[in-house]
């Protein structure tokens, strides 16, 4: 469950990015949302994983009140979530085995258990064949269901995408979104930001428009499956609104600036899920190392991090 009352975010540049939003996202719900560059769909999302607090306002996510939430608490909390990017944020050392399997290593899931699950959901995203691939050896669709499938593994309540598909081609889209939608048939409530009218327009559901910091539609649409409403239309019905944003190459220019400070890690265990939560450069950077010849589910979170950061593991126990 999500749910924003009278929020408001301020960057200290001065920029207002969320102007008293309300909102609630029951569970069980798919929800996109859309809106024009700079609207503050990401502000919207980083305030949903606690990368970012609200200026005023209340902000509830799974039942944590996260204006209250201790630093320490962060952790639990992220737990809880699933999230998606659109520069996916697989380690490039990594297998799509490894990649996935690490979440629940580092929450200390039993092997066996782990042993089980990752492979459970790699079929459930397609991907059994590529099991051993690299990233560098998938499409970008390929990448995506990876991504959706570390998402899924620890069984979050909700899995956060924002602009899954803007990487991919648009034919893949679909089916990540039919992916997105089967996994919310199965309970796990689903938000997620995109700029593809046309993916919205064709699946329907709950649309939520912010432009220049505020909700301007909520409603539930019925889905056009193949394109049965004009452009036209879809501006009326609000999915599109990108005329609406006003002063939007400002806006624009000012989104350069997207990232918060980095956070310090609390441990090593946590530093990995916050290697996902950061942008793609510093990805890179930890992805740099070797690839571990241990199987990751016979590591401990300090081999494991070891391991992606490039520094060498001793293979035996200290
Ligand atoms: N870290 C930041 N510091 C200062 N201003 C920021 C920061 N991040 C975003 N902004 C500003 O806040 C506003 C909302 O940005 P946000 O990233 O939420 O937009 P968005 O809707 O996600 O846009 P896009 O579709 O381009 O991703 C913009 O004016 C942006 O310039
Ligand atoms: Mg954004």
């Amino acid at each position: 469950m999500v749910e924003l009352k009278n929020v408001s975010v301020t960057y200290s540049t001065g920029v207002d990015a969320l102007n008293n939003v309300s909102l609630k996202i029951n569970d069980g719900d798919f929800a996109f949302v859309v809106g024009s560059s700079g609207a503050g769909k990401s502000t919207m999302i980083k305030l949903l994983l606690k990368e970012i607090d609200a200026t005023s306002g209340v902000v509830t996510v799974n039942g944590y009140n996260l204006n209250k939430l201790r630093k320490r608490k962060i952790p639990e909390f992220r737990r809880t979530l699933g999230f998606v990017f659109q520069d996916f944020r697989l380690i490039p050392s990594m297998t799509v085995y490894e990649n996935i399997a690490f979440v629940l290593r580092v929450i200390d899931a039993p092997i066996k258990y782990i042993r089980k699950r990752v492979p459970y959901v790699i079929s459930l995203v397609g991907l059994h064949s590529k099991t051993n691939s690299y990233p560098d050896e998938l499409s970008g669709g390929e990448k995506q269901r990876v991504a959706i499938a570390r998402a899924l593994v620890n069984d979050p309540k909700l899995i956060i995408a924002d602009e899954p598909t803007g990487n991919i081609d648009p034919e893949l889209s679909y089916e990540i979104v039919e992916l997105l939608k089967s996994i919310n048939d199965q309970g796990t409530t689903i938000l997620m930001v995109t700029h593809e009218h046309d993916l919205v327009r064709h699946f329907g559901g709950r649309i939520i428009n912010i432009t220049g910091g505020e909700i301007v539609f909520d409603e539930v649409m019925l889905g056009a499956g193949d394109d049965l409403i004009s452009d036209q239309e879809s501006i009326q019905y609000g999915y599109a609104l990108e005329a609406a944003s006003p002063d939007s190459e400002a806006l624009q220019a000012a989104s350069a600036i997207d990232s918060p400070a980095p956070q310090k890690p609390e441990n090593s265990a946590d530093a990995l899920v916050d290697a996902i939560l950061k942008d793609g450069e510093e990805q890179e950077l930890l992805g740099a190392g070797e690839t571990p010849d241990i199987p990751i589910d016979q590591m401990t979170p300090d081999e494991v991090i070891a391991a992606i950061s490039g520094e060498k593991t001793s293979g035996g126990a200290e």
